[in-house]
């Protein structure tokens, strides 16, 4: 029930794709049946040669099956083949909607929710799960599709030869299903995602580690910064050993049982075989040991599925878990602000619902005053500077520039109001130019190269050479600047 929920939320995601998605499973059916032939082939080889032993010659249709069998085997691979190119084209699509919607999401999260939440962790979030689910629709869906086609085929196949020897050969089956079962239970399930949880923190530790290198040399903090990220690899060595050890017992009598068909048809061989060796049990027995080796790798397909299966419902709430968090209410009727003055009023914000970062603040700044937030660390001076570029909407309370509520402000006029320095400054990697005029977009060059002039960062500009603008706009803002002295 659960599993086909996930798969409906995958396929909300490819559009016209999800009918190459069936066609995969419908081409990897025929192919896993198509598969079978060809050990029917060699059966009959070996058939027509016992048959006419000794006279050899008499074997006429030798070269018949043996083409047949090599014909039929190299059919199916094709139709795989074309299976899987079907498979991953929507695989693909859906993996890239997937990361679109987050992307799209956490562009229109409040501020203050993604950098909370470490970009470590949501870049793992948006690459890493949509890259699960990509493995899971075009290799595993398609591959259930013929494991189970190729049980169903054998199972067919049990009417036409020895139904004793077919039903040995399904024993081991039958153990490794069960063992199986047991492997990918909820518990297992709950220990994958701890497994799959001190991962993300570990990534997210080892990017704020390395982020935070400079800091780190500069106040000589080594021990200290390095106990959460090494907290974080203790924590997902715990979760691996545990889940490791868990699965020690099961797997090894998994691999036991599926390897030991043979082990149960010799047997079973040799017990049949004691009313008289008959060249039809003889015969049949040969075609159940050719055909073993394909119960055997069909079975550990259909273990990797399920593991998989659970990876790709972990990767799915993992997304969920970014799409479900609240966007910013938008207003419908938008206001200007009157002038640049703020003002807070009985303001309360709480990260965590239980410690009020700041209680009940109430200020104003006048349009044009020069304010300064002072106070200890931790004292809240970040979370009302937050609040004022509505980082966050306060729990209680309202934050109001030029008379307006910023909530009834539309979000490209206060990031026009606004502006901000981080604490800890992010510049994307391009050119200087480029990430300051993110800022605006469509700023023409002398506009970036004024506020760079303003920001007093022209030191940089002729340090690191970034001959950026045409010679005619460069005199264009010398002019401007000439003017604007006069
Ligand atoms: N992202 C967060 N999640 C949970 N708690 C937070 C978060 N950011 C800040 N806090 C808590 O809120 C309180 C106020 O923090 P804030 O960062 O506003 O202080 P600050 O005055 O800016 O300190 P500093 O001078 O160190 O920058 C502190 O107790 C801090 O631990
Ligand atoms: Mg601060």
């Amino acid at each position: 029930m659960k599993k086909q929920s996930n798969l409906k939320r995958l396929m909300s995601y490819a559009g016209g794709h999800k009918y190459l998605t069936y066609a995969s499973w419908i081409l990897s059916v025929i192919s896993a049946l198509l598969a079978l032939v060809p050990f029917i082939c060699i059966w009959q080889i070996i058939r027509e040669v016992l048959n006419t032993a000794p006279n050899f010659s008499e074997a006429q249709n030798l070269m018949r099956y043996g083409w047949s069998a090599v014909l039929f085997a190299a059919v199916s691979m094709i139709v795989y083949i074309g299976g899987l190119m079907c498979s991953h084209i929507s695989a693909f699509r859906i993996a890239a909607n997937m990361r679109r919607d987050c992307m799209g999401h956490i562009a229109r999260l409040p501020i203050g929710t993604a950098e909370s939440i470490g970009s470590g962790k949501l870049r793992k979030i948006v690459t890493d799960s949509s890259a699960a689910t990509e493995t899971y629709l075009a290799h595993r869906l398609p591959d259930k599709a013929g494991a189970i086609a190729t049980p169903i085929g054998l199972l067919a196949l049990l009417f036409i030869f020895d139904w004793r020897l077919g039903i040995l050969s399904l024993i081991p089956v039958i153990l490794g299903f069960v063992i199986m079962t047991k492997m990918t239970g909820s518990r297992m399930e709950q220990k994958m995602k701890e497994y799959q949880n001190a991962l993300a923190d570990m990534s997210n530790e080892a990017v704020e580690y390395v982020r935070g290198v400079p800091v780190v040399k500069t106040f000589g903090q080594t021990v200290f910064s390095f106990k959460r990220f090494k907290g974080s690899i203790d924590n997902y060595e715990k979760w691996v050993i545990a889940y490791t050890k868990d699965l020690r017992m099961p797997m090894m009598f998994y691999t036991t049982a599926i390897n030991a068909v043979f082990a149960f048809l010799i047997a079973g061989g040799i017990i049949l075989t004691h009313g008289g060796v008959t060249n039809e049990l003889l015969l049949n027995l040969l075609f159940y040991v050719i055909i073993t080796p394909v119960i055997s790798t069909t079975l550990t397909k259909i273990m990797f599925m399920s593991e998989d299966g659970m990876i790709v419902n972990d990767a799915i709430q993992r997304v969920d878990s970014v799409l479900n968090m609240k966007p910013l209410t938008e207003t419908i009727s938008p206001k200007m602000p009157r002038d640049n003055s703020v003002v807070l009023e009985n303001v309360i914000y709480s990260y965590d619902g239980v410690r009020d970062a700041i209680h009940n603040v109430s200020l104003t700044i006048k349009a044009g005053q020069l304010a300064a937030f002072v106070g200890p660390s931790g004292g809240g001076k970040s979370t009302m500077a937050n609040l004022i570029s509505r980082f966050f909407d306060p729990k209680f309370g309202r934050v109001l520039i030029g008379g307006v509520d910023i909530k009834d402000m539309k979000k490209e006029d206060l990031m026009n109001t606004v502006s901000f320095v981080f604490q800890n400054s992010k510049l994307i990697k391009a050119s200087i130019f480029e990430n300051v005029r993110l800022a605006k977009p469509n700023a023409p060059k002398y506009e970036v190269i004024l506020a760079l002039k303003s920001a007093r960062c022209e030191d940089i500009i002729k340090n690191c050479r970034m001959a950026l603008t045409p010679l005619s706009v460069q005199k264009a803002y010398i002019c401007r600047a000439v003017n604007n002295k006069e």
